[in-house]
């Protein structure tokens, strides 16, 4: 699973294989530029996830609830729920959380609408950046991810993002519950994995968590080719003859006669 935001990260994500597309709140910060997931709206993500559906026509997408459009009631979460699938094209939906969370994955469940849970680390529940460090390290708080997962499989979802774990932890969770567990910062052992488009592809400016693996170096690479066509326009090396549209001599000939005609009707002739 990849995360995608857009018609082209769709695209590339699906050309590239990946079997899920998440359309990650993650988007607040790698395409809003916002500082917190907590900042997206559902009119935001839902714009983004419809231009996703509209790269990806054969890839299950995954819409993100956003902060503060699920957790209120039952009624809350399947209204959000429904937009991403009616407004969006979405497949099914993501949301952070267990606990009194348990009744909203049931409600969204009973309409028809698959749902993935997701636990460990809750981006959504962070408030300080300190927050971001990796849950379920020690004994208690390892046991109540794991009866998280349990209760999540039970209240009927389709599948657990599981983030920011040690791999053991994970890897008794994928052993406890009959449906796929997905990591980001949960090792191997995992059913599946999933990785945040601009981290893979190494677009992220400044530090990435200890669990990315950048497979490419993107921004280097544009930032280069616009540095580099900044200074051909400058020193007027482009356009060149090649990337300008031809006019036959004749023509031009015509054009300059009849500008230059006494009585010329041209327009620019005023
Ligand atoms: O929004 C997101 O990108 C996510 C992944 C970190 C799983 O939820």
């Amino acid at each position: 699973m990849l995360t995608a935001y857009d018609y082209p990260s769709a695209r590339i994500a699906e050309l590239g294989g990946a079997d899920i597309i998440l359309v990650g709140d993650s988007a607040a910060m790698t395409v809003l530029g916002y500082s917190s997931t907590r900042e997206i709206s559902a009119d935001e993500l839902i714009m983004l996830a419809r231009a996703a559906r509209r790269g990806a026509h054969d890839t299950l997408i995954l819409g993100d609830l956003p902060f503060g459009t699920y957790e209120t009631s039952d009624a809350q979460a399947l209204g959000t729920a429904r937009r991403f699938l009616r407004e969006a094209g979405c497949d099914a939906v993501k949301l952070e959380g267990a606990g009194p969370l348990l009744s909203r994955v049931r409600a969204i469940v009973a309409d028809g609408i698959p749902v993935v849970g997701h636990v460990g680390l809750l981006p959504q529940s962070v408030t300080n950046a300190r927050d971001y460090r990796a849950k379920g390290r020690d004994a208690e708080q390892a046991l109540a991810i794991i009866h998280d997962a349990v209760e999540l499989e039970i209240a009927g979802c389709s599948a657990l993002v599981i983030e920011a774990v040690p791999a053991q932890i994970a890897g008794i969770i994928t052993r406890r519950v009959h449906i796929p567990v997905i990591g980001i910062g949960a090792g191997a052992s995992a059913s599946g994995q999933v990785l945040v488009y601009h981290d893979l592809l190494g677009f992220t400016e400044g530090r990435v968590p200890r669990f990315v693996k950048p497979y490419a170096t993107a921004r280097d690479t544009l930032v280069h080719a616009v540095q580099e066509w900044s200074a051909d326009v400058r020193a007027r090396r482009f356009p060149s003859v090649e990337h300008t549209y031809p006019i036959a001599d004749d023509v031009l000939a015509d054009v300059m006669a009849r500008l230059e005609a006494p009585h010329s009707n041209s327009k620019l002739d005023t």
